[in-house]
């Protein structure tokens, strides 16, 4: 089983979509995830990759609608964090041609997005490396989003897995999102040291915190304990993760981690990733 209400809206044929991240989620690893059969995903301001690709826009740094409406016209799908769902910005992404989704992470939030035009949600679970929106694991919050909306939910947060993959699917899940494990792929634009401490880490190595607050405050994420500690000592608070090519020690930079983060041992190229994450549908 592969195909979900999912993958018929956005045109993958897989349910595993690429979680859009900043500062390591590169065009290569888009186009790796999408030509694997998954959607894959950039952060707005890097090129989309050709095929199934979207691309994200965090709200608080206010994007403009004609940004949106420019990501739209590249691309099938057009997706937004970290906001009250607005219907002005779903309308300039319809309009320029894109389906529109939202990550939240509450079903209020959810029947928010649904009312604001949404095509698709994000369920996401505090288990989820990076900024977390809601307050409640991914099972919890999967559970009260399925019976608050009627549009396609996709699971986010630790699931790093075929198994939890094929778990959340059977809780009625539409698709994974899955973050963390594919920042260790070689595709991705993550550090090396990023990449060795993730391969290295349990989820108890893993900590919410609001200190990486430099233009995003107020705003949990979950990173590496290790980074957290060292950025205390040094003040480090800029939000960018450790990436391919910095020019400084990465070691106080936000390395964020999802709870999955255990079960990630190996920088496995993103389709040998998408291929077993489907392993057990
Ligand atoms: C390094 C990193 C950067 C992220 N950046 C973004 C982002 O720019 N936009 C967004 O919507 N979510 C972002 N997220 C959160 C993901 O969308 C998703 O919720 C999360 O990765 C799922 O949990 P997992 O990492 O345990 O798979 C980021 C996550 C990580 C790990």
């Amino acid at each position: 089983m592969s195909a979900t209400r999912f993958t018929n809206l956005v045109g993958c044929a897989l349910p595993v979509q690429l979680a859009a991240m900043g500062g390591v989620g590169t065009t290569e690893l888009a186009a790796a995830v999408a030509d694997a059969g998954g959607l894959g995903m950039v952060p707005s301001g890097t090129q989309p990759a050709g095929g199934a690709c979207g691309v994200n826009f965090l709200m608080p740094f206010g994007p403009s609608v004609d940004d949106i409406a420019a990501a739209a016209r590249q691309c099938r799908v057009v997706e937004f964090f970290y906001a009250d769902p607005r219907a002005d910005v779903v309308a300039a992404a319809h309009d320029a041609g894109a389906i529109a989704g939202w990550q939240v992470g509450s079903p209020a939030e959810a029947v928010a997005a649904e009312k604001a035009g949404c095509d698709y949600i994000v369920a996401q679970g505090t288990e989820a490396g990076g900024h977390v929106r809601g307050g409640q694991s991914l099972d919890e919050v999967l559970a009260q989003v399925l019976s608050s909306v009627r549009i396609p939910v996709v699971a986010a947060g630790g699931i790093a897995t075929a198994e939890r993959a094929a778990a959340v699917i059977r809780s009625g899940a539409d698709a994974v999102r899955v973050g963390t494990r594919f920042v260790a792929s070689p595709e991705s634009g993550a550090h090396p040291d990023y990449v060795r401490m993730l391969l290295a880490a349990t989820a108890d190595d893993t900590v919410l915190t609001e200190w990486f607050s430099d233009g995003w405050a107020n705003a949990p994420h979950r990173v590496l304990r290790w980074s957290l500690a060292a950025a205390q000592e040094t003040g480090w608070r800029a939000t960018a993760p450790p990436y391919r090519g910095v020019d400084r020690t990465p070691s106080d930079m936000a390395m964020y981690a999802g709870m999955g983060v255990g079960d990630v041992n190996l920088s496995q190229p993103a389709a040998e990733v998408v291929a077993d994450l489907v392993r057990l549908l």
